[in-house]
């Protein structure tokens, strides 16, 4: 099995999120075929990758791509079955990158169709530092996941998974930067005005960042005695509101996934 063409239904943040990724390490196959209905996102997408083929809507040419993509929302992913399942190709591989739709609902609406993967990408895969877990339809023989799973890897971990785990991960890995970003962003801005130039800002909240995930996980202390190691906390009087929105908002998404 060679992965000489993409198909994608699907143009927006993820398709260039991972055309990107692949394109950095050189691993673009030639032939990139994209379905997106939304205009200003498919010129966008032409622009950024002049050489895909693209359509508005006709969903022919990706569909019948080595590797087809689903890089939908949820709410879209069903209704677009229909119209792809008679043009994929036996041995296709079919990849779903939406939460929620389960390997079994996507096959149904597939008519059958079984060689069926599932992944939760996260936004870093654009610079080869993704975190993408993986879940396989039982079609796949060991070496075509090996194979699969060397492919995704060019955009960083790609870990198989239980499927029934994969909304977690969406929670965590997929939405993850965002709960994040804003927030490193904030410190960056305080750093300049400051009077640190950007290149030290970035130095210092990068190695900051990396430091403090592994004093969390790896220096053998309970989260209390590592959260004990800074005495003052300039926002500590809004923690309990931070983990609030942490335990309502995600649980409750993670619970409209699971339903
Ligand atoms: N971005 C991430 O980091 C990330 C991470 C993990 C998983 N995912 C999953 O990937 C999927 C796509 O997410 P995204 O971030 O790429 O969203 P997005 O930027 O909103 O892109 C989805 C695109 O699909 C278009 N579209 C809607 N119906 C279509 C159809 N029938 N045929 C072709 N195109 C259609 C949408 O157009 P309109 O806007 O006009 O509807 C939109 O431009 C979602 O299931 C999401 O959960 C994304």
């Amino acid at each position: 099995m060679k992965i000489k063409s993409l198909g994608f239904i699907g143009g927006g943040r993820v398709t260039g999120i991972i055309l990107e990724g692949l394109d950095r390490k050189d691993k673009r196959p030639e032939r990139v075929f994209v379905s997106e209905t939304n205009p200003e996102v498919l010129s966008k997408l032409a622009g950024r990758f002049p050489k895909i083929k693209t359509s508005s809507g006709d969903v022919k040419d990706p569909a019948e791509a080595v590797m087809v993509f689903i890089a939908l929302h949820p709410p879209a992913v069903m209704a677009r079955l229909e119209s792809i399942k008679g043009h994929l190709k036996k041995d296709a591989i079919v990849v779903s990158l939406a939460p929620k739709l389960s390997i079994a609902q996507i096959s149904a609406g597939l008519g059958g169709f079984n060689r069926i993967v599932r992944m939760i990408p996260n936004a870093p895969s654009v610079i080869n530092k993704g975190f993408n877990p993986i879940a396989f339809s039982p079609a796949f023989s060991g070496d075509e996941k090996k194979e699969i799973r060397k492919f995704f890897e060019v955009l960083g971990d790609c870990p198989e998974v239980r499927e029934e785990n994969l909304e977690a991960y969406a929670i965590l890995t997929a939405m993850g930067p965002t709960y994040l970003w804003f927030q490193i962003e904030e410190l960056k801005a305080l750093g300049l005005s400051f009077g640190l130039s950007a290149k030290e800002t970035e130095k210092a909240l990068s190695k900051m960042v990396k430091g403090t995930v592994k004093t969390l996980f790896q220096s053998q202390r309970t989260p209390a005695e590592v959260m004990d190691l800074v005495p003052l906390k300039p926002i500590g009087e809004d923690e309990e509101a931070i983990r609030t929105i942490y335990r309502t908002k995600l649980k409750g998404l993670y619970a409209k996934l699971k339903g």
